[in-house]
């Protein structure tokens, strides 16, 4: 019996797929049951409350949140960096797919009412354990950070990308790692400078992905060194 139990909850796991992430933020466990933080219960209400001033805090749309998510759990990340945390919208995306991936997540903000309001809205879902909050420009404090991110997030100024991506190529994003820059077809104008140096870099791979049919994320994969 023991064994049979065990292989229905295996076989359950594998087949719950994006449901299951989504009944995670909305506060569902397996099968109805409670999810394992006790905030999870007001995680529903959170996400829908949040979106609900997406547009007050310039947050990204749900399908691009969950888009997010996805790659951090199939790149099995360990460390995120998120440029841009507003009202922590997509870190709590961010959040709960390093919970699956046991990682943790570093997010700058450089409005202080936004970085306690995203700070609120983190503890409230539970995953304060995940994230590390930084006030400050980004410019000015990518440099600070110590290790190696295995996924980065830019969503801030635009026109800044072309700096934090050169503040990046040293020792912030290993070959391997990932470079995520969100509106890469709507303000594609204001990114341009950084979007001609990442898809002409020869250490990068870069494709254009839309989560939206209004937008897209500029996707660059930092080649291993002697691979293609
Ligand atoms: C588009 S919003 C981010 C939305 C967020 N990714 C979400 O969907 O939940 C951009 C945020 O970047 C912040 N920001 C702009 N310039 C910044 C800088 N130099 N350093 C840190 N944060 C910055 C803004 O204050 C704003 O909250």
């Amino acid at each position: 019996m023991k064994s049979n139990s065990g292989y229905r909850r295996r076989e359950f796991l594998w087949t719950a797929g994006v449901a299951g992430v989504m009944g995670l933020l909305e506060g569902k466990g397996a099968e109805g049951e409670p999810a394992r933080a006790s905030s999870l219960p007001t995680r529903g209400r959170l996400m829908a409350q949040l979106e609900s001033i997406a547009a007050e805090h310039v947050t990204i749309p749900k399908e691009e949140g969950q888009f997010l998510n996805l790659l951090v759990k199939l790149t099995r990340a360990r460390k995120v960096l998120e440029v841009g945390t507003a009202h922590g919208y997509t870190t709590l995306w961010l959040a709960e797919a390093l919970e699956a991936t046991g990682g943790q997540l570093t997010t700058i903000e450089i409005v202080p009412e936004r970085h306690e309001l995203a700070k609120k809205h983190v503890a409230e879902a539970g995953f304060s354990h995940r994230v590390r909050f930084l006030l400050g420009d980004a410019h000015g404090l990518i440099p600070k950070i110590e290790g190696r991110h295995d996924v980065v997030y830019l969503d801030a100024d635009k026109g800044g990308n072309g700096d934090y991506f050169e503040k990046l190529l040293s020792g912030k994003l290993p070959a391997g790692g990932l470079l995520i820059a969100h509106n890469a077809i709507l303000l594609a104008d204001a990114m341009q400078a950084y979007l001609e140096r990442v898809l002409a870099h020869a250490e990068f791979e870069t494709v254009i992905v839309r989560a939206v049919p209004e937008d897209g994320m500029a996707l660059s994969y930092r080649r291993r060194a002697g691979r293609s």
